[in-house]
């Protein structure tokens, strides 16, 4: 089957169901993360870096890994997701809805602890590629506190969600669940902050057929981009030395109020086109948990528009597009979403074309959908343009990096 199921996740709001509402209202935390005082110093922990496996259907949709829960440790492989903010785990409470899930067992860890509540998660957008309708995507959730370790650094007593029960979009998940990472840090990652690990973390998102994906917590492998000087030979010029492949950073949208991981865009181009519309500043989110791409309405189409007029609409789903197979091939759709770097340059990120297709409609296997979502909320870049690129994801500097891979 090469319809897509991949996982994804995106917080939207969290709400109780028992007699009292709250907000998960993260802590704000105070760290910079070049500059830690001579006391974090002391204390300081040493980056980390995790091997990521590619869900893989097809398409590369979900990057995810191991982390270790309870006490003695039970394994867990869980998303990194930059568009959530909290732990949430497959658990023995859950019954048939979570059955193709390793689940966690509190019962097995000596240092959990019920927190005696129960709420309900939303998610913004859904499993894989397939748009989220109405409320199809949502986890019931209780929560506890208990001993989690990443990459062998270990938080005691920190706050996660246990799965009670979930919609069916979530039944094909082959992991178990999702760590939030989130780009006020919360939970997991603020505790490593505060015992000392360096407010950033980074990805490398590669392709399937490339391998060795990884999330570094806490630093930057800087062997994963090309930092270094190479000889160019040019035509005019006979020898250039350059450096390639540096590390382009932009501030977050709104520096300290966010939790989403966002950057402001001036414009967006198609095969080196644009229109007054997609030449128009919008606000970005970038979500590691998001397979695809989702823009609203209007500028989905507008930037269908220029890549063919036979990509419609595909009746089954509302909000997904599609053209046939057999026409993906000759495309030209190279999408450039442009930003503006920390010294006022501006900056481009770009989608092969290659990224088009995200796979045949189950109910219609000569149609391909294509890689935009129309959604009429937030614009989101997932895997489409993070596994072409090194990404830098700064908590201290409010800010995010990019490097071509
Ligand atoms: C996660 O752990 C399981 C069991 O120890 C192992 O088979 C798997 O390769 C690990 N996956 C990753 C991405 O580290
Ligand atoms: C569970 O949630 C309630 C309500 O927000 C809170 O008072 C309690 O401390 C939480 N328990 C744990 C273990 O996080
Ligand atoms: C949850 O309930 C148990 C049993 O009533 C109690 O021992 C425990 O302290 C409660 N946990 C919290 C966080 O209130
Ligand atoms: C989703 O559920 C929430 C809480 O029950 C409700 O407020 C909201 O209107 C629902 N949204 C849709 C689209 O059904
Ligand atoms: C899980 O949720 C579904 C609806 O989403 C509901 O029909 C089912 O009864 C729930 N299961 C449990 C055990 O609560
Ligand atoms: C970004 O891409 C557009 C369209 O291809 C191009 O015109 C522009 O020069 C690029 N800008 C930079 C800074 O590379
Ligand atoms: C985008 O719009 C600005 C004015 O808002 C204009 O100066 C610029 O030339 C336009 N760029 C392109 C590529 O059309
Ligand atoms: C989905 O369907 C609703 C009506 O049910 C419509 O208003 C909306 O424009 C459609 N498209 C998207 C992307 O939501």
């Amino acid at each position: 089957m090469l319809r897509l199921l991949g996982l994804f996740f995106f917080f939207f709001f969290f709400f109780f169901t028992s007699s009292y509402a709250t907000q998960a209202v993260p802590r704000a935390i105070q760290v910079q993360s070049h500059r830690a005082s001579a006391h974090a110093r002391r204390r300081a922990l040493k980056p980390v870096t995790l091997p990521l496996d590619d869900y893989f259907l097809g398409t590369d949709l979900q990057w995810i890994g191991n982390i270790s829960v309870g006490t003695p440790p039970q394994t867990m492989l869980v998303v990194f997701d930059t568009g959530s903010s909290t732990l949430e785990l497959a658990s023995t409470l859950c019954g048939e809805a979570c059955s193709n899930q390793v689940q966690f067992d509190p019962t097995q860890s000596s240092t959990f602890a019920d927190g005696n509540f129960t709420g309900v998660l939303f998610f913004d957008t859904g499993v894989g590629v397939v748009p989220v309708i109405g409320n199809n995507t949502q986890m019931t959730l209780h929560n506890a506190t208990d001993t989690v370790s990443i990459g062998g650094l270990t938080i005691k007593s920190t706050e996660l969600f246990l799965i009670l029960n979930q919609t069916e979009p979530f039944f094909a998940d082959p992991f178990s669940g999702i760590q939030g990472l989130d780009a006020k840090a919360t939970g997991v990652f603020s505790a490593l902050i505060d015992q000392g690990l360096p407010s950033l973390f980074s990805f490398f998102l590669t392709p399937q057929a490339g391998g060795n994906a990884e999330l570094t917590i806490g630093g930057i492998d800087d062997t994963k981009f090309d930092g270094s000087y190479f000889i160019y030979i040019d035509t005019t010029s006979l020898l250039n030395t350059f450096t390639t492949g540096p590390l382009t950073f932009a501030s977050l949208t709104a520096p300290g109020k966010q939790n989403f991981w966002s950057l402001i865009s001036p414009q967006v181009f198609v095969n080196g086109q644009t229109t007054s519309l997609l030449n128009t500043t919008r606000e970005v989110i970038f979500d590691s948990g998001t397979s695809n791409i989702l823009f609203p309405t209007d500028v989905t189409e507008a930037i269908y528009a220029l890549i063919s007029p036979d990509i419609v609409p595909h009746a089954s789903e509302n909000g997904t597009y599609g053209i046939a197979c057999d026409r993906i091939p000759t495309l030209p759709a190279e999408i450039t979403i442009q930003f503006t770097a920390q010294d006022g340059s501006a900056f481009n990120l770009t989608i092969p074309s290659i990224e088009l297709s995200v796979g045949p409609f189950e109910d219609d296997p000569e149609t391909c959908q294509t890689l935009i979502n129309a959604f009429d909320g937030h614009n989101l870049l997932g895997a489409s343009v993070l596994k072409h690129y090194y990404s830098v994801w700064d908590v201290g500097g409010q800010r995010m990096g990019f490097a071509a891979v």
